[in-house]
């Protein structure tokens, strides 16, 4: 008896592709071959389910496919039936090894790791303390509310989820003193989103843009990818320093509430200087204001927009400290002027952020998960910052720590000036350990302060003081310790 070439589909059920690819990929394949030639009818669905022993819809969904791609054809009466003009000769024939990559492919076997942060990389928050049970909760409950409308295209809402604007709006008038209409705000792909869009819309070729030394490393790319011209703004142990009248620049970007990566915090005197230099020389100011709030013994002070009178600061904060880095949610206040040519750009961009986590963080932070779950990180992590602190101290470590009351950093400087910390850092690395130099965040990447920078807040008590004691011992081995060498 004639064997139907389907009945010869051997689908696996452990491979990670599906049933349904499977299935298609070998109906594909058939008709390629010529084993299926075209105008040959194929079982129903039923009987070929019935045949392989899978569910109907996947055949159904296959079918659907090959319908789509043009392989298969629908005739009254006949069913389903390999396409006309489908010929075997119309395929190159594979050779050997591609034939081998294909089937490779389609039974795709690669892995990856999901690697969780090592110690002690900067700027990690705990995910372990995030309420992922409540949230679920939240999304669930929008997707029932709004239905459909949460899944279409809405391209009215290019500058985010409205309920999530104002729900941000209201939290900055009382946690930052932030005076702003939730109109202003926009809703971006995390921060680094905002700065390569804004490098795009202000920065024109040449611009002269000052950026912290040490700085954040991420804006400086988005405003030399812009064609911007960097300027090093010095920074001394409060932070950024005021430029002079002389040095025009068009640009500023700063983090006046935790210097990043120093962790200083901007006194209001300093923060009303820099604000008279834009005044008077016409430049913006970029506010970014990633984690202010993790201060732990005292309240934040209130940001630089805030103090602005010249409606040319941009107020700039991010989700992925205070939640989660892969939320992919930061957000922008705007001045006036730049609310439309802001909301092109996004369009021009795509469109808008994913609808269903900006209005699920909506509900969020009217259900109060937000604040208990800043509450919750702020004592984890000031306990971690003490324990850190006595191991650092006990350990003796050569560092002088500028110990900054918050964040989720501290940056220790060596007590040598002539230690290369790339170096260091290097055979950090080898331990199995993440703590980058210092002068990695430099503009011209040396630093003739020489230090690390951990990052504290994603470990817990044990783990900070195991991997303290790993830095001990490879600072002993490379000779550091004071009449080591
Ligand atoms: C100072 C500073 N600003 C902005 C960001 C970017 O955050 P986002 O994840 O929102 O792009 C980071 C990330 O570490 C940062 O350290």
């Amino acid at each position: 008896m004639k064997r139907e070439p389907w009945s010869a589909f051997d689908l696996d059920r452990d491979q990670p592709t599906t049933l349904q690819s499977q299935l298609t990929e070998r109906i594909r394949q058939a008709i390629q071959r010529g084993a299926l030639s075209s105008g040959t009818m194929l079982p129903s669905t039923r009987e070929l389910a019935r045949e392989l022993t899978i569910a109907r819809n996947t055949v159904i969904a296959a079918y659907d496919r090959l319908l789509g791609e043009g392989y298969l054809e629908s005739r009254p009466r006949s069913g389903i039936v390999v396409g006309e003009g489908i010929r075997s000769s119309d395929w190159p024939k594979a050779s050997r090894t591609e034939s081998n990559v294909g089937r490779r492919s389609s039974s795709c076997k690669f892995k990856f790791d999901v690697p969780l942060p090592k110690p002690f990389r900067p700027c990690q928050p705990d995910v372990e303390l995030f309420p992922l049970s409540f949230w679920n909760r939240m999304r669930n409950r929008v997707l029932k509310r709004f239905g459909a409308g949460l899944l279409h295209y809405q391209s009215a809402f290019a500058l985010g989820w409205p309920d999530l604007r104002y729900a941000l709006a209201e939290y900055l008038k009382t946690n930052r003193g932030v005076q702003c209409q939730w109109q202003n705000i926009a809703i971006t792909s995390g921060s680094q989103q905002a700065l390569f869009l804004l490098g795009q819309l202000l920065v024109k070729r040449g611009s002269a843009v000052g950026c912290e030394d040490p700085g954040y490393e991420g804006a400086r790319s988005a405003f030399a990818h812009a064609g911007a011209q960097l300027r090093a703004l010095e920074v001394d142990e409060v932070g950024v320093v005021t430029p002079k009248n002389r040095d025009r620049l068009d640009f500023v970007y700063t983090t006046p509430s935790r210097q990043f990566p120093t962790g200083a915090t901007l006194p209001v005197a300093r923060r009303l200087a820099l604000l008279d230099y834009i005044r008077r020389t016409g430049a913006w100011l970029i506010e970014d204001d990633y984690d202010s709030e993790f201060r732990y013994s005292r309240p934040p002070l209130p940001s630089l927009l805030s103090l602005d009178t010249t409606g040319q600061v941009i107020y700039m904060g991010t989700m992925s400290k205070v939640l989660l880095p892969t939320l992919r949610i930061g957000y922008l206040v705007l001045p006036e002027s730049l609310v439309t040519p802001f909301q092109s750009l996004r369009l021009v961009l795509d469109d808008h952020g994913p609808m269903i986590d900006q209005a699920t963080l909506a509900e969020f932070i009217k259900q109060g998960g937000f604040f208990s779950h800043i509450r919750r990180c702020r004592k984890a992590y000031s306990a971690r910052l003490e324990v850190f602190v006595q191991t650092t101290k006990q350990l003796k470590l050569p560092l002088n720590f500028l110990f900054t009351d918050g964040g989720m950093n501290q940056t220790g400087l060596f007590h040598d000036p002539s230690v290369d910390d790339h170096t260091v850092s290097k055979a950090l690395a080898l331990a199995d350990l993440d703590i980058p130099p210092l002068s990695q965040y430099r503009h011209n990447k040396k630093s003739d302060q020489p230090g690390l920078v951990f990052g504290f807040a994603a470990h817990s008590p044990t783990v900070i003081r195991t991997a303290l004691k790993t830095v001990s011992q490879v600072f002993e081995k490379l000779g550091l310790f004071p009449g080591s060498r």
